[in-house]
């Protein structure tokens, strides 16, 4: 069992794609862990995108990822960070396939409505920066053995 934190960004919470991206996640089977919404300090901007510190998109990442509410999660499941990179699709929507969220829903390079942790140390260092950890609610959903082994 893994745990992944998923940010849907400004540019999802604007266009109400809120619910309907969260509803993918809970009919593939994962469970919600933790969920707020919040309006993202230009610190913890920097914090969470800070591989990109040198990067040319990185200013105007920055501005994009506080320029308007989000909403957070922690998601539960088996492979739970591979299985939501995949159900992402690509980091620019022109190239994300269909079916995958940026794919069905972004043409941008920069708007593609979610992040997603790129792998389990990413999750613990991104889930310990957004929520804490009383915030994490651990409990079982009914019929989960009709979802998955573990
Ligand atoms: P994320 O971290 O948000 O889940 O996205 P990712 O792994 O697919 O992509 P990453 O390389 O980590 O880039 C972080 C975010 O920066 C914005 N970006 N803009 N204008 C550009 O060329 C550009 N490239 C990246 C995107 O919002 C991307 O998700
Ligand atoms: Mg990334």
């Amino acid at each position: 069992m893994q745990h992944t934190l998923v940010i849907f960004k400004p540019d999802c919470v604007q266009r109400r794609l809120v619910g309907q991206i969260l509803q993918r996640f809970e009919a593939k089977g994962l469970r919600i862990a933790a969920l707020k919404m919040i309006q993202v300090s230009q610190e913890l901007a920097e914090q969470h995108y800070g591989e990109h510190k040198e990067r040319p998109f990185f200013p105007g990442l920055i501005q994009f990822i506080t320029g308007g509410p989000v909403v957070v999660a922690v998601l539960a499941g088996p492979e739970a960070v591979s299985v939501v990179r995949g159900m992402m699709g690509k980091t620019s929507g022109i190239e994300a396939v269909p079916g995958t969220i940026r794919g069905d829903f972004s043409v941008s390079k920069q708007n593609n409505l979610i992040h997603g942790s790129d792998s389990p140390d990413s999750a613990d260092r991104e889930i310990a920066l957004w929520f804490a950890p009383q915030e994490l609610l651990d409990y079982e959903l009914a019929g989960q053995h009709w979802v998955s082994e573990a």
